[in-house]
């Protein structure tokens, strides 16, 4: 999505707003701008497409002297919402008298009513995007407070925002609120930096403060005052953010994409450090602890998330209800949302998500927690609003998802949510055997993953026999079913070939029809109680021509069916829907690879997704 840094320091603005913008490009855009002070005025430069691009611009536009004079400015990646991708709609945008300029994540929703107000009043529009209608409304309210007027024009506002405003009549200052779009300020020494993203403040600063809803902020480059939007100061902790500057960078591997594929064994690791409890046959998870009983006594359970982590939250569902025995049931969080969804008290709502910033998963949260049921949040960002909001939950520790396409987030979620039901199946039935057996399998999960790694050339070749089609299919069972959901969504996202995926056995309910010779099917066929079921139905789409690649447990069935094969690990078949999903995100990104897609930021993509 849209993503915001602005700077206040000593330092020449330019060059580090372009490098924090460069930092959130995984997040998709489509087009960036900055404004910087320069003395009394504000000077502008935008363009659409990649940041380097604007940097070109800045580089040719503005001599370094020049720029060296200018310590204060805005930046912004937009993600259209409202209006094409031009130079015209990109942020920032100017009020009347084009000495405010202003950018801003997230939709007003009743901007049209502003605009029209504002265009009786005289005003006319350059861009056709909703954020231009704020910045001209606080032009509106200025009377030489930005603070002040950002206030006024904020409760005429309805929607989600996030926004940073500069003014060339007050210089050194950035002035920045929060709505439903996440804000963090980097406190540095004589310099401050704000931003949607801390990975863009990593190389300036550790020491952050995390914007709340409804927060406005002036900052300077030695302070920080907040308010509400009723005038009351508000205190906000400073916070050490935990991630290296390394963790954002490549590393040597060709896409973050592959270096997050490779990072499983320790994202992984890191989500089950401290957590597993072999002899008991259960599990430590510290954000849960003051709420045992209560999680235990539960009826029913519900995980809200969308895209990857709502198949994440779909294998949930099927260890919920074989492990802890708890109806379980996983929902499209804005599903959830409009459905009038029937929970109450007795209901434990898990809000699944990387970023924890996802507008449908929070709206669908913040509906459960109003019907009066638990509500925990099982999130990857620290600080992020979903974490903040459920105030109690895991933590997956996977680092920093820059790829768009998510991958070790999936297998985090998995591993916590394998957690999850072992605690709640032993303080229920679950006898003590089983669940020291699936301790023993959990633990396993980074040698597992491992060993699929190893097999990343192998894949490469397999991935071959995909490149040149354009659809294609993924059979799954059981657990197995929401990870061919998950296959078939990184096959499309990143290399955009149209991929479905399917229960095994509802492929002959219609979809079967689509079968023509050479079709791809990749079957998820590891040992499980249902493993004959999904071979018989591979054979039914071999006998339509169908091009098999099955993935089968090593040194078990279903090689005979298969024109090509990958193994993974014998596991317990609730444990191996994670190390089935690292060979699929393989497979994914080999084909992407080979069709040469831009694999980190696919089309239309963003990263995390604020708007409904
Ligand atoms: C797919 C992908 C998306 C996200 C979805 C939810 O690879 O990344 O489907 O899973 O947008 O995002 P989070 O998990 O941040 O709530």
């Amino acid at each position: 999505m849209c993503g915001i840094v602005g700077y206040v320091g000593r330092s020449p603005a330019a060059p580090i707003l372009i490098a924090g913008l460069r930092r959130l490009e995984y997040r998709g855009y489509d087009s960036a701008g900055l404004a910087l002070q320069e003395g009394a005025s504000i000077v502008t430069a935008r363009a659409v497409g990649k940041v380097v691009r604007l940097a070109d611009k800045v580089r040719l536009e503005w001599s370094e002297v020049r720029q060296a004079q200018c310590t204060a400015g805005i930046a912004h990646t937009r993600w259209a919402t409202h209006g094409a991708p031009t130079e015209a709609n990109a942020h920032p945008h100017m009020d009347a008298s084009r000495r405010i300029a202003l950018v801003h994540n997230g939709i007003i929703e009743n901007y049209r009513v502003i605009r029209t107000k504002l265009e009786a009043k005289g005003h006319r529009f350059d861009s056709e995007t909703d954020t231009e209608a704020l910045s001209r409304l606080v032009g509106e309210f200025y009377r030489g407070d930005l603070r002040k007027a950002v206030i006024q024009a904020l409760r005429q506002v309805e929607g989600a925002y996030g926004i940073a405003v500069i003014s060339a009549d007050e210089p050194g200052k950035i002035v920045v609120a929060r709505k439903g779009s996440p804000l963090v300020i980097g406190v540095g020494d004589g310099e401050c930096l704000v931003a949607s993203d801390a990975s863009a403040l990593i190389a300036h600063t550790r020491r952050v403060i995390y914007l709340d809803d409804g927060d406005v902020a002036v900052v300077t480059a030695d302070s920080v005052d907040i308010t509400d939007l009723n005038d009351s100061p508000m205190d906000r902790d400073v916070a050490e953010l935990g991630i290296e500057v390394g963790a954002v960078e490549k590393g040597g591997f060709e896409h973050f994409m592959l270096k997050e594929i490779f990072e499983q064994p320790e994202s992984v690791r890191n989500a089950l450090r401290g957590r597993l409890d072999v002899p008991n046959g259960t599990a430590v998870l510290s954000g849960l602890s003051s709420s045992a009983r209560e999680l235990v006594e539960m009826q029913r359970i519900t995980m809200v998330g969308c895209g990857t982590s709502l198949h994440a939250g779909m294998v949930g569902d099927f260890a919920f209800e074989d492990v802890a025995e708890i109806p379980t049931e996983a929902q499209q969080a804005a599903e959830f949302r409009y459905r009038n969804p029937l929970v109450d008290g007795r209901d434990l709502v898990i809000g699944i998500s990387q970023s924890g910033e996802t507008a449908d998963t929070l709206a669908a949260i913040r509906e459960a927690k109003d019907k009066g049921a638990m509500v925990i949040g099982l999130v990857n960002v620290v600080g992020s609003t979903i974490a903040r909001e459920t105030g109690r939950g895991v933590y997956l520790h996977a680092g920093p998802e820059i790829s768009v396409a998510s991958t070790k987030a999936f297998t985090g979620q998995v591993a916590v949510l394998l957690l999850m039901a072992l605690k709640l199946g032993r303080g229920r039935r679950l006898s003590r055997e089983r669940g020291q057996f699936l301790a023993a399998e959990i633990g396993r999960l980074p040698e597992l993953i491992e060993r699929v790694l190893l097999q990343n050339d192998a894949i490469a070749k397999v991935a071959e026999g995909l490149v040149r089609h354009e659809h294609a299919f993924f059979l799954g069972r059981g657990p197995m079913y929401p990870v061919a959901l998950e296959g078939a969504l990184k096959l499309k996202e990143i290399s955009y070939i149209h991929a479905e995926g399917y229960h095994a056995a509802e492929l002959k309910h219609g979809p079967i029809a689509l079968l023509t010779p050479g079709v791809p099917v990749v079957v998820l066929a590891n040992r499980s109680p249902v493993t004959d079921k999904v071979l018989s139905n591979a054979e039914e789409c071999k006998a339509r021509g169908a091009r098999i690649i099955a993935v089968i447990t090593e040194g078990g069935a279903g090689a005979a069916v298969a024109d090509d094969v990958i193994c993974i690990p014998d596991c317990d078949p609730l444990v191996a829907t994670v190390p089935m999903a690292v060979a699929l995100q393989l497979l994914a990104y080999h084909v992407a690879r080979l069709r040469g897609c831009g694999i980190d930021q696919p089309r239309n993509l963003a990263k995390s997704v604020t708007v409904e």
